[in-house]
């Protein structure tokens, strides 16, 4: 029944999602891998819902901070993107997706593997200190 319930959760989250982002013309099966990418390796920290938790912060704030000065590059770089198993090209679309899902935003210009390679080249050692910095602008 547990089991039953989960898949019935995993199944309405990515018929939401697909429906927001193939209305942006984002080709469907692209909108499906970016979603099984998230499920698979970001979903155990930032959940389903990208509410994240007491260390995790919700994914709802990334469009306030891709708005900022930096954010772009800030949101490439953090460890969790940056270090995960995804090939460049499957990371930026996870985090496209994740914008549009979660962030209520567009990455416009999208990202693309190319600026992905570029950021997730340099990690953050302190993304905690890197987000302050970002949100108070310098
Ligand atoms: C092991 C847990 C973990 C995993 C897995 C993980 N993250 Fe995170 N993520 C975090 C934590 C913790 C933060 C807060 C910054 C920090 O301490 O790294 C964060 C922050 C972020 C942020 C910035 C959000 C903000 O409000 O500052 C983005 C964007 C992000 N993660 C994307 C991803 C993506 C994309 C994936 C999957 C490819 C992923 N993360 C996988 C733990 C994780």
């Amino acid at each position: 029944m547990r089991l039953l319930s989960a898949a019935l959760l995993v199944t309405g989250f990515a018929a939401a999602g697909v429906q927001a982002l193939a209305a942006d013309g984002v080709a469907a099966r692209d909108v499906k891998m970016a979603q099984h990418d998230y499920l698979l390796n970001c979903a155990a920290c930032h959940l389903l819902g990208g509410q994240g938790s007491r260390t995790v912060p919700p994914l709802a704030d990334t469009g306030r901070l891709f708005a900022l000065p930096g954010g772009r590059e800030y949101l490439g770089r953090v460890p969790g993107a940056a270090h995960s198993p995804l090939d460049d090209k499957r990371l930026a679309a996870v985090l496209n997706w994740m914008l549009s899902r979660f962030g209520d935003t567009t990455a416009d210009p999208p990202y693309t593997a190319g600026e992905i390679g570029r950021l997730r080249a340099q990690p953050y050692l302190d993304p905690l200190a890197a987000r302050r910095r970002l949100l108070a602008g310098h």
